[in-house]
């Protein structure tokens, strides 16, 4: 995933590859003490239009996965394909991220934040503004928090703020949307709209990894996957 990069070809291969294949990820972290490998040869599927979820205890490796799967991170072995491609500079309109730290730009509203992948995307089609400030509305409303749109993320509670780096992250339809704990700071009924929203994302076409301890998150999966030991598991 880069940014400000020229939009890589992205193309189907001719057997259908899925939206994302992980194969034998292998991460290890070297700490002052110790060298300690998280990811022992993780696998993952994720096909158009389903939502994967990812469990495990904490400290599992969990979110060490997900920035393998993003690119954020670099796999001390393995590889990750996006349609059949490799990872290496997909851009992050085609895999979007929620991730557990928010990462919010704090000097921009809450609109402006989620507007901000739609403004630095390269235009070679241009998207009308109208288009844009359309999106933003209709992501905010999607998760609740369409009335603190000219706030900025100081000014929002953790959960209202996790919503709006969700709405983000949608804002330009990605065909991958990996979510670090969506739900986590959430009562019930906005925990019930970021799950309405990624079956949305999920049935407008996209994958959906999605790191959870919530049991409401995995009630809606289609696939549900242990990390247990540095490798993914079916449940
Ligand atoms: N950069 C790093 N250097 C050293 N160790 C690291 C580094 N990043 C992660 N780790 C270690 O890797 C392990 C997995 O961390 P990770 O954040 O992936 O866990 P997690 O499953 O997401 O946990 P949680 O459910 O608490 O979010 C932890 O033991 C952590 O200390
Ligand atoms: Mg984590």
């Amino acid at each position: 995933m880069t940014l400000g990069r020229t939009e890589p070809e992205v193309r189907p291969s001719p057997r259908r590859a899925p939206a994302l294949r992980a194969v034998g990820l292998r991460r290890r972290f070297r700490t002052a003490e110790s060298e300690v490998e998280i990811l022992k040869g993780a696998d993952l599927v994720a096909e158009a239009g389903e939502i994967v979820t990812v469990t495990g205890r904490s400290g599992s490796g969990k979110t060490t996965l997900l920035a393998l799967l993003s690119g954020f991170d670099t796999p001390d072995d393995g590889t990750v394909t996006f349609h059949g491609a490799p990872a290496g500079g997909i851009p992050w309109w085609v895999c979007a991220v929620l991730p557990q730290a928010l990462g919010l730009a704090e000097e921009l509203t809450c609109a402006e934040n989620v507007a901000l992948p739609l403004r630095l995307r390269p235009q070679p089609l241009p998207q009308p503004v109208d288009d844009i400030d359309e999106t933003v509305a209709d992501v905010l409303t999607a998760v609740g928090v369409a009335e603190l749109a000219d706030r900025y993320p100081a000014e929002l509670s953790f959960g209202q703020q996790q919503r709006v780096a969700l709405a983000r992250a949608v804002a330009p339809r990605p065909s991958v949307l990996l979510v670090d704990e969506p739900t986590a700071h959430l009562d019930a009924a906005s925990t019930d709209a970021v799950l309405a929203l990624l079956r949305r994302v999920a049935d407008e076409g996209a994958a959906v990894v999605a790191v959870t301890h919530d049991p409401a998150v995995r009630d809606v999966a289609d696939r549900r996957l242990t990390l247990d030991g540095g490798v993914l598991v079916a449940d």
